[in-house]
């Protein structure tokens, strides 16, 4: 069978969400360039500006703040669930827990803008717990309660780690939040467009999305990259390794992207962050690693391959108490407001999303009776 094209280069529908120029390495998101965003907006901004599709007003946002806060605690039936499943894949829990917590959201079944936009704000808050929640259970210790008085990246690290956030912490994880919130049709958003156009309601769209970012050629890459690193161990034996890794014919995690054929602008974001928080750390080796797996690879820039988002993200989560395996469910937080706004804007025009596939079987074969096989 053929390895296909993976839909390269083919244009789905048309969309006002989100700009890619993988040739000038930008990002623009409702108009806005990324890094103007990484540097003036917070997430919760973001996220009103991707579903709303401009930015908020200081009440507006006011408003938008305090509908995600009153959204952040989610049901003990969903916390019961997770406590039995826990032993799971993080993103095999996460999506038990989102499918549950809809499950139980009577309000949220119909497929419209109307019910999907508070459905979809309510599911922001309620992923960042769930991940927050699952990340205490897999340690043996009790969930953390949400507090409202605390912005949704510093509620998260409280969440995560029971212990009010330094300022600089949270900034950087809202950062993050605002890089990877949303990315065009990329595999995920896509997932949750194809089920949209079901006329399926938000959270199976997110359900779809969250199961499609588990697998390592999407959500997985920052975990193996911090694996690389680690297993580097030695900026010295950096060049050695990629070199052997590119003989045995394998990818080169945290590098390469479908439309990204130059620097991809939210890795150039974390590069500084991983940068000066390894500093801050104690911990320049790490950055010190990357930066020979980046000299190692440059070579492989004529082919249009750079390191991508997934390549500083994971030093900046380890550097932060976050474990490896939280890393996919990190970036399913962050990208809620993308697949929401990409879902309802499916239902605004919806149309059933159904290609073909070119059939190469055979095509006149006759029923042989189960003996005579
Ligand atoms: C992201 C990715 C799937 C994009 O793939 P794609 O658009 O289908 O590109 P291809 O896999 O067809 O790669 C095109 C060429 O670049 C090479 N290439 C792409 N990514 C590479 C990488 N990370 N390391 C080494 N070579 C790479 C391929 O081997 C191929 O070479 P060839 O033309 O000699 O066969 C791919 O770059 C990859 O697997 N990267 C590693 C995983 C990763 O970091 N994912 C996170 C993405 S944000």
């Amino acid at each position: 069978m053929s390895s296909g094209t993976g839909l390269k280069g083919v244009v789905l529908d048309e969309s006002r969400i989100c700009l890619i120029d993988g040739d000038a390495g930008k990002l623009v998101y409702r108009g806005y360039n990324i890094h103007d965003l990484a540097q003036h907006a917070s997430f919760e901004e973001v996220a009103y500006l991707l579903l709303y599709g401009k930015l908020p007003k200081r009440d507006e946002l006011r408003a938008f703040e305090g509908a995600l806060k009153s959204a952040r605690h989610i049901p003990e039936s969903v916390i019961e669930i997770m406590e039995r499943v826990k032993a799971a894949h993080p993103m095999d829990i996460l999506r038990t827990a989102v499918s549950a917590a809809v499950a139980l959201d009577e309000n949220s079944h119909e497929a419209t803008v109307e019910v999907g936009l508070p459905a979809g704000i309510k599911l922001i808050s309620q992923v960042a717990t769930i991940v927050a929640t699952m990340h205490r259970q897999r340690l043996g210790l009790d969930p953390v309660a949400p507090r409202d008085d605390l912005s949704h990246a510093a509620n998260f690290l409280y969440m995560m780690f029971g212990k009010e956030p330094s300022r600089e912490d949270a900034k950087i994880i809202d950062l993050d939040l605002v890089l990877h919130a949303e990315h065009s049709s990329n595999a995920s958003t896509f997932a949750a467009r194809v089920a949209a156009g079901t006329a399926a309601d938000l959270g199976s769209a997110i359900v779809a999305a969250i199961a499609t970012l588990k697998g390592p050629l999407h959500g997985g890459a920052a975990e193996a990259v911090q694996k690389t690193v680690e297993e580097i161990g030695d900026p010295d034996k950096a060049v050695e390794y990629i070199r052997e890794k590119i003989e045995a014919g394998e990818k080169v995690m945290g590098f390469g992207h479908r439309v990204y054929k130059t620097d991809d602008p939210r890795a150039l974001e974390l590069r500084g962050v991983a940068r000066d928080l390894g500093h801050k750390m104690g911990n320049d080796r790490w950055f010190q690693v990357l930066q020979q797996i980046e000299k190692a690879m440059e070579p492989y820039r004529a082919k249009g391959i750079y390191p991508n988002v997934d390549f500083y993200a994971g030093a900046v989560y380890s550097l932060l108490g976050i474990p490896d395996e939280q890393f996919i469910p990190m970036f399913a937080v962050g990208r809620m407001p993308g697949w929401i706004a990409n879902v309802l804007e499916q239902y605004e025009d919806n149309v059933l999303i159904r290609p073909l596939l070119e059939y190469t079987g055979p095509r006149h074969l006759k029923y042989v009776p189960i003996d005579d096989r």
